[in-house]
């Protein structure tokens, strides 16, 4: 029986939702699935696939950085899964990071203004800078995909700057863009590829 790890980080705990709705729909065929935060995590040997999760947070999550970073030997061993919550997604060129496959939400990702002359902001929230960012933290880990969904931003849930820039500096839209239908997908066509060998 497969025994897999849905591990996540979080800033403000809204990113637990998408990872245990993940975890749901891996374990229908009978596997064991863990559902943990990354940072109760303190090996991943004794799972036979893994799934790390993380918002961006001015960057991939600091705790999934680091997180993939220390365990890459291990994880490169094993199949993996990531995934990406956020609240801005621009559409980018879909194969500009290599063999590792994206999905990203439809509904969630949105074309540039003008896209032979990208913002700043639009480079930023490029499909392409956030999934390198899990690839370039542990580039010896072959993720079999890599979901970009959207995310969760309520006031109540930050501290004082986190509200600041992210009115001000980010200016990001509130509430949810959690698509559950979308995410359910994204696992279910994900959970037969954690049943094989990593890619090497
Ligand atoms: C301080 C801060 C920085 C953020 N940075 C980004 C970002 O760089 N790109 C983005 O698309 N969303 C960004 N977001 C939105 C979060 O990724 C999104 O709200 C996510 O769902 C939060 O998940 P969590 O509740 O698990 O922390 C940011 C939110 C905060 C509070």
């Amino acid at each position: 029986m497969r025994n897999i790890l849905v591990a996540y980080a979080t800033n403000s705990g809204t990113t637990v939702e998408v990872a245990t709705a993940i975890a749901e729909e891996l374990g229908r065929d009978g596997s064991q699935v863990d559902v943990r935060k990354l940072e109760d995590v303190t090996a991943v040997e004794p799972y036979s696939a893994v799934v790390i999760g993380a918002p961006m947070i001015v960057g991939w999550h600091r705790a999934a950085v680091n997180f993939v970073k220390k365990h890459q030997q291990a994880l490169s061993r094993v199949p993996v899964a990531y995934f990406i919550t956020a609240m801005s997604l621009t559409q980018t060129n879909p194969h500009s990071t290599g063999v590792v496959p994206i999905y990203v939400d439809p509904g969630f990702v949105k074309p540039p203004k003008n896209a032979n002359r990208l913002s700043l902001k639009e480079r930023y929230t490029a499909v392409s800078n956030y999934a390198s960012q899990p690839l370039k933290a542990a580039p010896l880990v072959k993720p079999v995909s890599i979901g970009i969904f959207g995310g969760k931003l309520e006031l109540y849930r930050l501290k004082f700057l986190q509200v600041l820039f992210v009115l001000l500096m980010f200016r990001a839209q509130m509430g949810s863009l959690h698509n559950w239908p979308v995410i359910r997908q994204w696992a279910t066509q994900v959970s037969p590829l954690l049943a094989d060998k990593p890619r090497s």
